[in-house]
């Protein structure tokens, strides 16, 4: 498939930004998590003005809440979609006070550009990727990261040894054995989804991909009961 298919289908998948809202409202993926893992990392970071940027940022759901607790002075959002980004702004209104977003591709957008930022934050969107790719994708944010930046990266990581298509088979039937917000229909096409576009990692392949791009340490922050998702924090020094 080409490239510009695949982005076209993903674009088609999250135009349908109810279903995801349902996701987070639910907690399906651990966004009350995220926002609590954020927060402390920010915080840790003990900034005055902090800048970040988001590639795949949807509705920037999680940074918004994380902005109401710690101050956010810039945020650059990157997303294909654009109801997504009509929410961000929305979220994001009177919570940080420099906001751009753009409706573009994260990949195009982000290498070979220059930008300087506290932290980078990629969710449930590497993952998207192909390995080489994740790892240009990573090595740009280093670049445009501050010595003490942070990459806040989280997203499916699949057990050590387990081969794409059974982990992808493992949590497809457990978002249809658990997820009982959605019909049949929604399902389906969350399966769909998720089998033709997911590329996951293990935590070693995360952490071998974040070495490779020139970051130093890297934290595995959280993992949930199943072994599908992770949060992940990578830094240079
Ligand atoms: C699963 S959602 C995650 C949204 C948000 N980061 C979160 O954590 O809730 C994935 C998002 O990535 C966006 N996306 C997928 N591929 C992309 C690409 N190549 N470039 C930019 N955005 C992309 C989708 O439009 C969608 O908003």
């Amino acid at each position: 498939m080409s490239k510009e298919r695949d982005i076209q289908e993903t674009r088609a998948f999250f135009e349908g930004w109810e279903l995801y809202q349902t996701i987070i409202a639910r907690n399906y993926m651990f966004h009350a998590e995220v926002i609590e893992h954020e927060e402390a990392l920010l915080a840790r970071l003990g900034k005055e003005k902090l800048s970040i940027i988001e590639l795949g940022c949807g509705d920037a759901y999680a940074i918004s809440k994380v902005a109401e607790a710690i101050s956010v002075t810039k945020y650059h959002g990157i997303d294909i979609t654009r109801l997504a980004l009509e929410y961000a702004r929305k979220n994001l209104e009177g919570v940080i006070p420099n906001v751009e977003l753009v409706e573009g591709e994260m990949f195009s957008e982000t290498v070979g550009k220059s930008g300087i930022y506290d932290v980078a934050i990629l969710g449930y969107t590497a993952h998207h990727l192909v390995r080489n790719d994740k790892v240009i994708l990573f090595q740009s944010l280093e670049q445009q990261l501050t010595a003490d930046g942070l990459l806040i990266v989280y997203d499916l990581v699949k057990e050590e040894g387990e081969d794409r298509e059974a982990f992808l088979e493992r949590s497809i039937q457990f978002f249809e054995a658990s997820w009982d917000a959605f019909d049949k229909e929604q399902l389906a096409s969350i399966r769909d989804h998720v089998s033709q576009k997911d590329y996951p990692e293990s935590w070693k392949g995360w952490e071998s991909i974040a070495r490779k791009s020139g970051y130093e340490k890297a934290e595995l922050r959280f993992r949930d009961p199943q072994n599908i998702f992770g949060i992940m924090a990578f830094s240079k020094a």
